[in-house]
């Protein structure tokens, strides 16, 4: 039985609208999702005990979410991550997107789909979100209808995104939930085992843009086939962190993504998917400044995102999946969260 409460969440400045929470709650999870960004603002999952702990990064309030920070929990769209400069070509015509990190365009731009009001609608098991993103909006090319539907079942979430465009145009949607397993507040994941099913991963520049070569995970740090403590991990290899996209299986069947276990509480979130990459970031920018729910702060490290999505760029590499959307054609993934204690 999944339960949905609908209410005001806050009122956007200058009149601009009112934002709702949706909250979906079954025996196993809640979670509460606002219409600004399709963001999910909560979500409450049971430790091994049955106590239950708020494991997704975020605000309390509306404002916490229009002030400047790193996509907590939103839809990201036009494109998510990076196109290389905020350019490329389509039909024949250069496209310039706004730049809005370092020299690229980052994940749809300046107004991206996390930072607009969506429309509601309410259903038995969850609810449904839709917007049309005007022909030009960000840059990007095509009237693009857009439904982002997020039902519970269970301890399993379910994202399924869909979109319909007048002009072809890249599309690749994602969430950028920001998970802690310890419960959100805790000051690291170090202690969270990560395991990826990803024989190829995408080395990137120092602009973070993948240099277009698909490089095997055998032997090195990527390699997260088997399950790996990450602070050991990250030690081991002497990394910063991670914020690379992992390669799937390139099946538009539901496959598995990632599994990561906090041994501590036994809370375990797996990922399955219909997208062929996976940006597993590891909260590499976050800095402590950020004010978030229950008083907590954000350092680095105290977070990891499991972004289902196309591989960043891919408009501007022809070896990478395609990402052009067609006017014929439909855009339609899903994402699946399922959480367990083990
Ligand atoms: C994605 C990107 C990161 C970073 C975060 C948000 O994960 O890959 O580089 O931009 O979003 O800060």
């Amino acid at each position: 039985m999944v339960s949905v409460t609908r209410s005001v969440f806050g009122e956007l400045p200058s009149g601009a609208g009112t934002v709702e929470k949706f909250q979906l709650q079954s025996d196993l999870l809640r979670v509460d999702i606002i219409s600004w960004g399709c963001t999910i603002t909560a979500l409450e999952v049971k430790d091994r005990q049955g106590r239950a702990s708020d494991v997704v990064l975020g605000f309390a309030e509306l404002e916490g979410y229009l002030q400047k920070q790193p996509y907590f929990g939103a839809v990201i769209g036009r494109v998510a991550n990076r196109i290389a400069k905020g350019t490329f070509m389509l039909d024949g015509k250069e496209f310039q997107l706004p730049i809005n990190r370092g020299p690229n365009s980052l994940h749809g731009g300046l107004w991206g789909f996390d930072k607009v009001l969506w429309s509601p609608q309410v259903l038995p098991n969850g609810v449904q979100f839709s917007r049309v993103s005007p022909d030009g909006e960000e840059g990007y090319p095509g009237e693009l209808k857009v439904w982002v539907t997020y039902t519970l079942d269970g301890g399993e979430l379910m994202v399924n995104y869909r979109a319909q465009t007048s002009r072809t145009t890249p599309v690749s949607l994602t969430n950028h939930s920001y998970f802690n397993l310890a419960g959100q507040g805790s000051p690291n994941i170090y202690d969270h085992e990560v395991t990826i099913e990803a024989d190829a991963f995408l080395p990137v520049n120092e602009a973070l843009i993948p240099t277009g070569e698909v490089a095997p995970v055998q032997g090195t740090a990527f390699d997260l086939r088997q399950p790996v403590e990450l602070g050991k991990h990250l030690q081991q290899f002497s990394i910063d962190g991670f914020d690379h996209n992992f390669c799937l299986k390139q099946s538009k069947e539901k496959h598995f993504c990632a599994r990561v276990r906090h041994a501590a509480s036994g809370r375990v979130l797996e990922v399955y998917t219909t997208q062929p990459g996976v940006q597993f970031y590891t909260a590499n920018f976050l800095d402590g400044t950020l004010k978030g729910k229950g008083g907590a702060v954000y350092p680095k490290h105290c977070g990891f995102c499991l972004e289902t999505q196309n591989w960043p760029n891919a408009v501007n590499q022809s070896n990478f999946p395609p990402v052009l959307l067609r006017p014929e054609e439909e855009y339609n993934h899903t994402t699946w969260f399922k959480f367990s204690v083990a």
